[in-house]
């Protein structure tokens, strides 16, 4: 262990020798800047080794680990690197966890990047770095368990061949990231996807795609309206089943007879099963087997799937307040206001709660509306919707017309209150420039509090 010295070269062959060496700890050291070449080389029992707290080490030669056949553990954390230190001469015979996060510095993740770290599968932690690229091919020749990116806030694509020549990732974690698209290759790996807080993320490719896909966690409940109604076919069949598909599209297609017959040769000599004997017996019931993703957060009744009205009488009922409330309310307002009788403070307020009703109108008549338009499929409008200008526009409106009338309704029942207790004090009578300035504040206030989630304070999209 090396911790907090002042040591600001870790020199060549540093090790050397140390044959029945495990483990290596360098951390918290400060005056660190220079890992050179043969630092880490030929040491055959070293399995873990940890370099972390140098937030001068800037520089790890491109030779310095080498030859670390049981080398299981790396992590690199808290430094001024600039950029992912070299591995592929590491060639480990061990599942390797590379923990690499919290280096601020690194940008790029480069094509190759992790070929021959380990012959057998890789972990991959790059949280918290500040990677804002990764090249096409960049985990090129691995085994690649998991990867987990989150929280590398300025990362904004995954490039399509991103995946090309790995096998995997088997767990996937873009959370907290800019990431708008996925890549369309190398998704078929993918059993856990998580993007929580991935908020730019507002389309998905292809369900098909996630062939092998048993648990995902997004950040807006409509993405998981695609997986509800969609039942993947188990892919890990029995070899029957395969078999008989092939059968089965044999006879449809004569076609394609000689290629689908050496494709089954394939499956028989690479299953090792003599099918006839078996196929008697077998359960074709298993070859229907579908599988169901686990998926979160799952859509209720703020963020809905078909339809913003669940049901058909909600449906009715809105078109009909919404209706009334407008119609009543302009009238009212024409009333009250064309009438040739002098503006009294009961018939100023009045107008006030008239017009704070008449937006709330035309709030239900906008929700309204947007339900008809996205009926039967909502959760294809649903992100859109939610995090455009539609949904504030309307967020404001319901917000800011249910403040200001509820206000409007206090004031008037004090105005009551006040004109019959002091009935005979004429003297303290309301006059109208109280109501105005008092609805003046009214009005302020609720313009206030509905503009609130436009500027981020809580939101609107629920
Ligand atoms: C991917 O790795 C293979 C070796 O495993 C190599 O031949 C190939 O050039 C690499 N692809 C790219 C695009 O670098
Ligand atoms: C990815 O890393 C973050 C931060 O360390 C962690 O909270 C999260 O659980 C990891 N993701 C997966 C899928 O394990
Ligand atoms: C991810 O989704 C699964 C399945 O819906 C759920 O059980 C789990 O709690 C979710 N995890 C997070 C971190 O949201």
């Amino acid at each position: 262990r090396f911790v907090l010295t002042k040591m600001r070269v870790v020199p060549k062959g540093a090790f050397a020798g140390l044959l029945d060496l495990e483990k290596i700890e360098i951390s918290q050291n400060d005056a660190l800047e220079v890992i050179e070449a043969n630092a880490f080389s030929n040491l055959p029992k070293l399995h873990e080794i940890r370099i972390e707290k140098a937030n001068n080490l800037v520089y790890i030669d491109a030779d310095a680990f080498q030859h670390l056949p049981s080398l299981r553990y790396l992590l690199i954390s808290n430094t001024g690197l600039r950029f992912l230190p070299a591995v592929h001469k590491v060639q480990s015979f061990q599942k390797v966890l590379l923990d690499i996060q919290d280096n601020i510095n690194i940008r790029v993740i480069e094509r190759n990047s992790f070929m021959g770290l380990s012959s057998e599968s890789v972990i991959l932690w790059l949280n918290k770095n500040g990677i804002r690229e990764i090249e096409n091919h960049a985990f090129n020749g691995t085994y690649l368990d998991e990867l987990n990116l989150s929280d590398n806030h300025n990362l904004e694509k995954l490039p399509n061949e991103v995946f090309q020549g790995a096998n995997g990732p088997v767990v996937l974690d873009i959370s907290s990231t800019k990431i708008s698209f996925l890549p369309s290759h190398g998704l078929e790996h993918i059993k856990k996807l998580r993007a929580r807080s991935t908020y730019n993320l507002k389309k998905l490719p292809d369900l098909s795609k996630f062939r092998s896909l048993i648990e995902a966690n997004f950040t807006y409940p409509s993405h998981c309206c695609a997986f509800t109604n969609w039942k993947r076919q188990n892919t890990e069949l029995h070899p029957i089943c395969i078999m008989s598909q092939a059968k089965k599209d044999l006879k449809e297609q004569p076609g394609e007879k000689l290629q689908i017959q050496s494709a089954s040769e394939d499956y028989i000599s690479s299953y090792g099963i003599g099918f006839d004997p078996a196929e008697h017996d077998f359960d074709y019931g298993l070859c229907n087997e579908v599988v169901n993703v686990a998926c979160s957060p799952k859509p209720d009744a703020f963020n809905p799937c078909e339809d913003i009205m669940g049901y058909n009488i909600l449906r009715v009922l809105i078109w009909f307040i919404s209706i009334l409330a407008v119609t009543g309310n302009i009238v009212v307002l024409i009333i009250l206001i064309s009438s040739q009788y002098k503006l009294t403070v009961p018939r100023f307020l009045m107008c006030n709660l008239a017009f704070a009703d008449l937006c709330i109108g035309i709030y239900l008549l906008f929700i309204a509306s947007v339900d008809i338009q996205t009926k039967s499929q909502y959760y294809n409008y649903a992100i859109d919707w939610q995090t455009g200008a539609g949904c504030n526009t309307a967020g404001f409106f319901t917000v800011f017309a249910s403040e200001l009338s509820v206000y409007t309704l206090t004031v008037i029942t004090l105005e009551r209150w006040h004109t019959i207790t002091y009935a005979m004090q004429l003297h303290r009578k309301v006059r109208l420039r109280h109501a105005v300035i008092i609805m003046v504040f009214g009005w302020l206030f609720a313009f206030t509090v509905a503009l609130l989630p436009i500027f981020g304070v809580s939101s609107y999209m629920k």
